[in-house]
């Protein structure tokens, strides 16, 4: 009896201990899986990929003065129709246009170069040939409407350049294609010629853009050449500007080009957000209060929105770290990383020292992220060990970390957050973090610059699906999650 008791005993003893060290070990399952959900994102392949039509669910709630914002080449797109404009690309065109645009600023923002010496001499004889290249940059674009009766054009819109302008009619030295009806200012009764003894005229040097006095008629002439060797030269104008139905800027100083190269891909021209005074924000600045945000679609297949006003900073879960300048220049906006994370774990190697030599910039218009060396190779590091799990494929072009998913419907990948000054930590979105052509070969879409004192890009690709606001007047710059789809 006192034997089978104490067998009984202990029985129950391990069968209490086994009972308990399952409940540990499914404890230890749940906070593993719970830390795993925190730490990588799982996801369906497919979502990394545009869809071959345009999903019009994306679209949120009608904000005031917002604009749908559509990918240049993508089903949402529609300056392919017709076949007038050829709005086909590359991946690999768009990334050697990327690394274009990318040097320009290098040598614009270099503290060894003046901008006098890396904007080139408006004379005719030194602007590059046509070529059959498109711009990389810049690569999302609104409607507007110009003139009056209002004309609708479809502008690339860029926070990396000032001057707004479009293709105008008589094209005296050459257009490229574009979807729209180009411009015509014969035809606009709000039209205004600015001279060239004009201070509007003048004021152009300082945002790096050349311009002279037309010897015939003393028209003030303009000519911007961007960093993908894209060129525009015209006449330095104003009209009146049609952003929505009860928002219109009236005298709104344009570029209207009658010379314009490098095609922009179908659009008819370009919308200048930076900072310099002749720029969209600064010119509307009583209107909008130089607050304006935008979000870019996860995909080419699916729309976003970019909103000036007060109605730009409704997200509701924002954070802001404050804005920064470069100095010796006017427009760029600057602000400070402070930390990379990797699944989680902060990178050790990288802190605000890493980016403080060069700076660092947020910019619409450069597609892939340029880091420091030094924190580029945390970063690859990092996520290498975190995809240890899938076959790697071969680099690609810019891209040396890439992997072939061709067996998988599913993937984990390890999530990664950027935190930038004043506590501002931003989670990338999966579509912020991979990019690739096809399922063989998606790769993890960063790239390092030459050297630790060049300047850190905060490209587009990193800032999909996030809102972005740029309260320019509050000197902060903000992120919410989710913006868009
Ligand atoms: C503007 O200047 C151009 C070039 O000199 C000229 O052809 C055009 O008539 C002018 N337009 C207006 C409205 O003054």
């Amino acid at each position: 009896m006192h034997i089978q008791m104490s067998s009984f005993l202990l029985a129950s003893f391990a069968l209490l201990f086994c009972i308990s060290t399952l409940e540990k070990s499914f404890a230890f399952q749940a906070t593993k899986e719970s830390n795993n959900l925190r730490q990588y994102h799982f996801v369906h392949l497919n979502s990394l990929f545009p869809s071959s039509s345009c999903s019009s669910s994306a679209k949120g709630p009608k904000r005031k003065a917002s604009l749908e914002v559509v990918h240049k080449h993508g089903p949402c797109s529609q300056l392919n129709h017709n076949g007038k404009a050829k709005t086909t690309i590359s991946h690999t065109d768009i990334m050697n246009l990327d690394n274009e645009r990318v040097k320009y600023i290098q040598s614009r923002l270099s503290k060894n170069l003046g901008r006098e010496n890396s904007v080139k001499e408006l004379d005719s004889t030194t602007l590059p040939t046509k070529s059959n290249s498109l711009i990389g940059s810049a690569n999302y674009f609104v409607v507007v409407g110009l003139g009056t009766p209002k004309r609708d054009l479809s502008l690339v819109f860029d926070t990396g350049s000032d001057l707004t302008w479009t293709q105008c009619e008589p094209c005296a030295g050459s257009c490229y294609k574009q979807q729209d009806a180009i411009f015509d200012p014969s035809k606009s009764s709000s039209y205004i010629n600015i001279t060239c003894t004009s201070s509007l005229c003048t004021q152009l040097t300082s945002a790096g853009i050349k311009s002279r006095c037309s010897s015939s008629t003393t028209a003030c002439i303009y000519g911007i050449q961007y960093g993908d060797k894209s060129t525009s030269v015209g006449f330095l104008s104003q009209e009146r500007l049609t952003i929505t139905a009860t928002d219109i800027v009236d005298d709104f100083l344009f570029g209207c080009g009658q010379d314009n190269e490098g095609l922009f891909s179908g659009s008819a021209g370009l919308i200048g957000l930076g900072r310099h005074p002749i720029s969209f924000v600064q010119q509307t600045s009583s209107i909008y209060n130089k607050i304006f945000s935008y979000c870019l679609p996860s995909t080419s297949s699916s729309l976003g929105h970019l909103t000036f006003g007060a109605s730009a900073a409704t997200n509701a879960n924002l954070k802001y770290t404050p804005l920064s300048t470069i100095s010796g220049d006017n427009t760029f906006y600057g602000l400070d990383i402070v930390g990379i994370s990797v699944g989680g774990t902060k990178l050790p190697a990288v802190s605000s020292s890493t980016f403080s030599a060069g700076g660092s910039i947020i910019d619409s218009g450069t597609v892939i992220t340029r880091l420091a060396p030094t924190a580029y190779a945390a970063l690859r590091s990092a996520f290498r060990q975190g995809m240890e799990k899938y076959p790697v494929a071969n680099e690609d072009g810019l891209f040396d970390t890439c992997y072939d998913f061709s067996g998988y419907k599913e993937i984990s990948v390890p999530k990664i957050d950027f935190e930038f000054a004043g506590g501002v930590t931003v989670e990338l979105p999966l579509v912020g973090i991979l990019i690739g052509r096809s399922a063989q070969q998606v790769c993890l879409a960063f790239a390092a610059n030459g050297n630790d004192n060049d300047i850190t890009i905060f490209g587009n690709v990193q800032q999909k699906t996030l809102e972005v606001v740029y309260d320019v007047e509050g000197g902060r710059i903000g992120f919410g999650a989710a913006g868009c789809n």
